[in-house]
């Protein structure tokens, strides 16, 4: 039997019951497959590998080794969730890497956005894999593989993710949610009781705010493009757009421009708003936005963020514009 192929007798797990009898099943699984052998995961606080820890954690408990590590590309506050959520409220066994510096030590002047993209994961691999080294007694590598990556033959997801591992890592694999959709990972770790800021989370790629903080990063573009982020996030939640926009971030470019603030010149930076709706993110189309939340946006992020002298609204659905800037 392929076990990489989703029987067709499968059916879709829409409910609390239907994902309660998978939990149940993949628990029973896992034990059988790790007996009391040790398993290290990824954790980076996506939808997947998030729900794949819940799992692993009701299965085995502390065999499962999870590792964190920031980037320094995070956006404000989802380390800090990854650590309240597993270390405090489930009790992993979580090893939580600040690798800031070493991130943006390397990314110092590289403008270039596939050279960014290609040293954010190979940087990525390095620390997961020293760290991996550290831990003794690992005989299996859990992952947060899902169904639609297993489909994508042309490896779109290998090139996507950050998080790919070093291919001569001797470990046999644990992928309890392969043969799942997105939207089914999403009912599951409801039912294992993860929070909805979890597992409702948008699409966030791999390389983080570093394709997002345009040209070469500095921190303290890095740390406005994170400001206003939080605040278009919040708005957005706080008018129910959340649960009607697929995809919605900031992106700030390495140029400044003129303003005047508390009646003196003031340069800075533009803060980019891009709000796109899609099914497969192939194309995608503009969101429109009420403009007095706009206006709202605009005033917070130009008065609360240091740095940040315009609001900008990209109305470019994709083609032509790729829903990323870089
Ligand atoms: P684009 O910009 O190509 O993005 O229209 C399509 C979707 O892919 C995400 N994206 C990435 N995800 N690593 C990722 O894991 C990346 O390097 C990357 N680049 C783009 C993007 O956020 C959107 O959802």
């Amino acid at each position: 039997m392929d076990t990489n192929k989703r029987p067709e007798t499968m059916e879709r797990i829409a409910t609390k019951e239907l994902a309660d009898a998978f939990i149940a099943e993949q628990i029973a699984a896992v034990k059988e497959q790790v007996g009391d052998k040790k398993v290290l995961l990824a954790l980076s606080g996506g939808v997947d590998s998030s729900v794949v820890a819940a799992l692993l954690i009701k299965a085995i408990g502390k065999q499962l080794v999870c590792v964190h590590v920031n980037h320094g590309l995070m956006r404000k506050g989802e380390s800090e969730q990854v650590i309240e959520v597993f270390r405090n409220q489930l009790d992993a066994n979580l090893i939580y890497i600040d690798a800031t510096d070493r991130f943006l030590d390397l990314l110092k002047d590289v403008s270039e956005p596939e050279k960014k993209r290609k040293i954010i994961g190979g940087e990525f691999i390095k620390v997961f894999d020293e760290e991996a080294s550290k831990l003794e007694g690992i005989s299996f590598l859990a992952q947060g593989t899902i169904y639609p990556d297993i489909l994508e033959s042309d490896g779109v997801k290998a090139h996507h993710n950050v998080g790919g591992l070093p291919e001569d890592m001797q470990f046999e694999l644990v992928e309890p949610v392969k043969l799942l959709f997105k939207d089914e990972v999403r009912v599951v770790g409801k039912a294992l009781g993860l929070p909805a800021s979890m597992v409702d989370r948008q699409p966030f790629p791999g390389p983080g705010l570093g394709v997002r903080c345009l040209g070469a990063i500095t921190r303290d573009r890095l740390h406005a493009l994170r400001e206003a982020d939080a605040i278009l996030r919040e708005e957005f939640d706080n008018a129910g757009l959340n649960e009607k926009v697929w995809q919605y971030f900031i992106a700030v470019p390495d140029m400044k421009s003129v303003g005047v603030k508390n009646d003196k010149r003031y340069e800075g930076w533009p803060a980019i708003i891009r709000a796109v709706n899609t099914t497969d993110a192939m194309s995608a189309t503009i969101e429109e936005i009420p403009y007095a939340l706009l206006h709202k946006i605009t005033a917070r992020i130009t008065a609360e963020v240091e740095g940040i002298n315009r609001v900008l609204y990209d109305l470019t659905p994709k083609p032509v514009g790729t829903i990323e800037w870089e």
